[in-house]
């Protein structure tokens, strides 16, 4: 198994009305024309994150987001970065270049569902994971991204009662390293969790030098087996800082576009999913985002990100706590 580029990107490329050169001039110009921003996840086309003026991992584009100016931001991810946002600058016009960029884990958990766990379990504090819906961040303490969940959870008493979801697999990793017992929401990600233990070990023999780093959202097996457990921030981040020249990378593909980037004379290799037609493992939804979407989107100023402004009230609060405590 060799470390490739994905054959996703090479399929959006070819399925566009417009030369790319053309997309990225028209980008530009509209960009500056209309005085917009554009944020991009680690998880976006190459292309894309290229003609980024911010890339980052969830936290940082929510960061980013809550400091701008510009009055159009177009979020490259998925729908609940672009709602996070949204709720964030509500006064501004946030663009997403396709609506249906949504996100497995979010939809694992729906907030009339989740509503009914925390009656279930009275008295708990309630802390979710920011890949959520509005209405589920509505209903939620304070909120967390996989590069603050443990900083934040320890931010409470050790006996907090305290519900935690909706992601299963970082819940158990946070409990885990904190030696909490949150009850957790049984929810995933439909790319995180397909990850093949014995490719990765098959992988391990292969390059046996190589550090194995982990998204939380992987399965716990995972975690015991990484060098490192992180966001996509902080893995980009150990890549760079660690000595070692090869990486096996368990999260989803675009962050290797990054990494290649900043660390151009170092290997890495995407762990490959249990069902695999190719060496990478994509998040369908990221991968909806195109070159040309990306300039629809500028050129009409739609899709645009809305949020019922009464959910936006009450969801902007557990964002504001989370942004205080990172
Ligand atoms: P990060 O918080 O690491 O950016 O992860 C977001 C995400 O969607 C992971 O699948
Ligand atoms: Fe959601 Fe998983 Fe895609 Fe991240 S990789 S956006 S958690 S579906």
């Amino acid at each position: 198994m060799k470390a490739e580029n994905s054959a996703c990107e090479k399929q959006q490329e070819i399925k566009s009305t417009f030369e790319p050169d053309f997309l990225k001039s028209e980008i530009n110009r509209l960009k500056k024309e209309k005085s917009a921003v554009i944020l991009a996840h680690y998880y976006q086309l190459g292309e894309i994150q290229d003609l980024a003026d911010y890339i980052g991992d969830s936290l940082a584009l929510a960061q980013i987001a809550a400091k701008l100016d510009n009055p159009i931001i177009v979020l490259c991810g998925v729908h609940f970065m672009g709602e996070t946002a949204k709720i964030l600058c509500p006064d501004k016009k946030v663009l997403c270049p396709d609506p249906e960029a949504g996100c497995s884990l979010a939809d694992s958990c729906p907030a009339e569902d989740f509503k009914k766990f925390i009656e279930e379990h009275p008295g708990h504090t309630v802390i979710s994971y920011v890949n959520t819906s509005a209405g589920v961040k509505a209903l939620t303490d304070v909120l967390v991204t996989s590069s603050n969940a443990q900083k934040i959870v320890e931010t409470f008493p050790k006996d907090e009662k305290i519900i935690f979801g909706p992601d299963h697999n970082l819940g158990t990793y946070i409990n885990n390293i904190t030696g909490r017992q949150m009850v957790l929401w049984h929810g995933a990600c439909h790319v995180h969790e397909q990850f093949s233990l014995d490719k990765i070990l098959e992988l391990k023999k292969e390059y046996p030098d190589a550090k194995l780093l982990v998204h939380p959202e992987c399965k716990q097996h995972l975690h015991i087996l990484a060098d490192k457990v992180g966001s996509t921030a902080a893995l980009l981040k150990y890549a760079q800082e660690n000595s070692a020249n090869e990486f096996i990378v368990a999260t989803e593909s675009g962050i290797l576009h990054e990494m290649k980037k900043k660390c151009p004379d170092k290997t890495f290799i995407p762990a490959p999913p249990e069902d695999a037609t190719c060496a990478c493992n994509n998040c369908s939804y990221m991968k909806l985002n195109t070159l040309e979407k990306l300039y629809r989107c500028l050129k009409d100023e739609a899709p645009e990100i809305q949020v019922d402004p009464a959910i936006a009230e009450r969801a902007k609060r557990p964002i504001e706590r989370m942004l205080a405590l990172s």
